[in-house]
């Protein structure tokens, strides 16, 4: 099995393969993934189309991300994941990388055990159907990557502009970004210092997104982001497990109030 590199020429499968597993990517949410890691986005070909993938996502810090490990159900079973998953450390490690994290489903977390990956913390998908939306909340666009940066334990300052081009809020003590999903609206990610600036975040969320299915991820262990989430009608849908290779540099779940996407940290 040689995996091979991913470009935009491969969006139709990429799609296809995303789409096939429930999962919420838009073309747009696979464009910025080739955008922010062109050369380590990685597929398998079977029958003249990419059936599996795996992207490594390399962030400021000495830490990187892998996400999209996935195989159509028909081609799994022939190691393409765990091919996918090598050739992602084998260039983390030639970069220096000295920790590699990824949120694990159920499915892949045995595969991960087996590289080394070691579990971090529970993150959960939570959801809320279409209601009426909140009231209008108004904020400059915006986002502190300093702030991130001390609460997610690396630097994303790229994942931030792109996601900016999107929506975004500031609020007095954070900030948050929305962005259209196939299946949902997303929340996230959201960063603040304090539950009310947090607070003030979800609600300009569901003024514009509340009349439409939305996701929120957050981890379970955060009381204030689950509360937030509870009272504005979000439920838990999905369990994964946040997993590291390697020491992972502090961060604080405290100020992390909704996560970027299982697939960006
Ligand atoms: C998890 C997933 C990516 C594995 O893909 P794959 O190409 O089948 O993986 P591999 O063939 O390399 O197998 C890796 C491990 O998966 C498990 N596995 C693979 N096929 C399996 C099957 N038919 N039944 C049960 N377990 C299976 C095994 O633990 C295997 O390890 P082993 O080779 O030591 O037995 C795939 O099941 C999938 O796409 N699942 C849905 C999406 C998902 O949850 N992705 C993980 C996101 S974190």
């Amino acid at each position: 099995v040689e995996p091979r590199t991913l470009t935009t020429a491969d969006l139709p499968d990429l799609l296809a393969l995303s789409a096939g597993a429930g999962w919420n990517q838009t073309p747009d949410d696979w464009l910025r993934l080739l955008e922010l890691a062109p050369e380590t986005c990685f597929g398998v070909e079977a029958g003249g189309r990419v059936v599996s993938s795996a992207a490594l996502i390399v962030y400021g810090g000495g830490v990187a991300w892998i996400g999209m490990v996935l195989t159509l159900n028909e081609h799994r079973g022939r190691g393409y994941a765990t091919a996918l998953m090598d050739r992602c450390l084998v260039e983390a490690d030639a970069r220096g990388i000295g920790c590699v994290k990824l949120d694990a489903t159920a499915q892949g977390e045995p595969l991960y055990r087996k590289l080394g990956f070691a579990d971090e913390a529970p993150v959960e998908r939570w959801t809320r159907p279409p209601s009426a939306a909140a009231s209008r909340g108004e904020f400059a666009a915006g986002w502190d990557e300093d702030l991130d940066r001390a609460a997610f334990g690396a630097d994303r300052g790229p994942l931030l502009r792109s996601l900016g081009r999107h929506e975004s809020a500031a609020a007095g003590g954070g900030f948050a970004f929305a962005r259209p999903g196939r299946v949902a609206a997303f929340f996230g990610p959201c960063v603040a210092r304090d539950g009310e600036s947090a607070a003030q975040l979800a609600d300009w969320f569901l003024s514009r997104h509340g009349g439409e299915t939305c996701f929120w991820d957050l981890f379970p262990g955060n009381g204030a982001a689950r509360r937030l989430a509870v009272e504005r009608g979000f439920q838990p849908a999905r369990k994964l497990l946040r997993m590291a290779r390697g020491p992972s540099p502090a961060w604080r779940m405290e100020e992390q109030f909704a996560l970027a996407g299982f697939e960006l940290g």
